[in-house]
């Protein structure tokens, strides 16, 4: 080891770590610990190996920002999250995991579509699909899952718009998504729905050949750059990307407001802080929590210590999220706060592509729901709500919810 190396912790911290703590939407409490006191630090994963943990918001940012990690898993020391990860390593990468060069070209082809003007334009679109959700969801009926009825459908309405895909499909892409996403899932259940999307994207890029149409997919097609295949994994990752994320956003933020009724009251007297809210929010629960997966490509210091060349990392956004030298009292959620500099979205190259779209769906989803809902309320003792942690994606599995 050279200068500034430090050898592995002899208890190195498991990962993915549970939010078992007091609260469920904080961050682990040995996350948060390794942050305060040794935030670069080793970190052990489910098959025994091990890799970095950056915990601190300045090193996240450094990492993220810093073209020698990659985000290629097919590099040796690349660290999975779950046993299924390395089982989509084997088919087609998305750019998601691939670096630059042939990240940005790919990027590049979808930049226009979720552009700020662009998905403001959408607006009155999603606004009328929110309010038919509520419509039906409300219709005769003083309760409901709030998950299945309307944080869910909204963004995978919207995202199936986008792209051009039939939302009757939609048990069908749900379900697979869901495999995909689930850290238990066993290797050969991944395996078979990534195959199954990747089909299904792969006849439906054939199929808008001979039917164009003005959603992305079509639009793919048209440009005649990229085979049938390399649009089905394009259209994979934004079809996955698109509504597990905005979906439990939804659910998780709404019973957050729930059980922080004074910050929900601040929103119902002033409306104007929804934009502010929404950001706050995405720091406060950063759903994409198990770490934003590495690996070094040549020695780099992080935070005074030295990855060395093939050591994978994981950077933990939801402890830079509650870093304090950035978001004093971070620990609570205030919809008053400038949250901006949150990583919610990661950052770097890799930053969020759908995240003007998550931001008015999400603007939309809670101000529609708290506006038209007054008396909106758990229906279940909060001990009693399912949350995610078997999930790549925090949330709720569900949110019975009266009105
Ligand atoms: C990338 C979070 C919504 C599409 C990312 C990354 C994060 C993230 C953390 C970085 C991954 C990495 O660096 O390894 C979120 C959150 C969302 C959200 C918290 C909602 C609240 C969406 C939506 C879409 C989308 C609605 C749209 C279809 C993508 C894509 C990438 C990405 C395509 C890959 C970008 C690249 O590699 O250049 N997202 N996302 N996301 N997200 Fe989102």
């Amino acid at each position: 080891a050279g200068p500034g190396a430090r050898t592995a912790a002899p208890t190195a911290l498991a990962v993915p770590a549970a939010r078992a703590g007091g609260c469920p939407f904080d961050p682990a409490p040995e996350i948060e610990r390794a942050r305060r006191e040794e935030p670069v630090t080793r970190a052990t994963l489910w098959d025994g190996s091990s890799c970095w943990l950056v915990t601190r918001h300045e090193d996240v940012r450094a990492v993220l920002g810093d073209p020698r990690f990659s985000a290629d898993a097919t590099r040796p020391g690349f660290p999975f999250l779950a046993a299924g990860g390395r089982e989509l390593v084997t088919s087609k990468p998305t750019f998601i995991r691939q670096d630059d060069p042939e990240h940005a070209r790919l990027r590049r082809m979808l930049t226009g579509d979720f552009m700020i003007k662009k998905v403001e334009s959408m607006r009155p679109e999603v606004q009328r699909i929110a309010d038919d959700l509520l419509d039906r969801m409300t219709d005769g009926r003083d309760s409901a899952d709030l998950v299945s009825e309307f944080a869910l459908p909204l963004p995978s309405l919207v995202i199936c718009l986008l792209l051009g895909v039939p939302y009757e499909d939609h048990a069908f892409f749900q379900e697979r998504s869901r495999i995909l996403l689930n850290l238990r899932s066993a290797p050969e259940d991944v395996r078979t729905s990534q195959q199954e999307l990747q089909q299904y994207l792969s006849g439906l890029a054939e199929s808008k050949r001979h039917a164009p149409d003005d959603g992305i997919v079509s639009r793919l097609v048209a440009r005649g750059e990229l085979d049938a295949s390399d649009i089905a994994s394009m259209g994979r990752l934004l079809l996955v990307a698109g509504h597990e994320t905005t979906a439990n956003m939804t659910a998780l933020s709404t019973l957050t407001l729930l059980r922080n009724p004074d910050q929900l009251a601040r929103l119902r007297e002033d409306p104007s802080l929804i934009k502010g809210a929404v950001e706050e929010l995405l720091r406060y629960l950063t759903i994409v929590h198990n770490g934003l997966p590495r690996v070094a490509t040549e020695d780099v210091t992080v935070g005074g210590v030295t990855v060395r060349a093939g050591e994978g990392v994981l950077c933990t956004l939801n402890s830079a999220n509650r870093d304090e030298a950035v978001f004093p009292g971070g620990d609570a959620l205030d919809v008053g706060r400038d949250a901006r500099r949150h990583v919610a979205f990661g950052f770097g190259v890799h930053q969020c592509l759908g995240q003007p779209l998550a931001r008015v769906e999400l603007q939309i989803a809670l101000e529609t729901l708290l506006r038209r809902l007054p008396r909106l309320r758990l229906a279940v003792p909060f001990e009693e709500v399912p949350f995610r942690h078997d999930m790549g994606i925090y949330g709720v599995h569900a949110l019975p919810v009266a009105w």
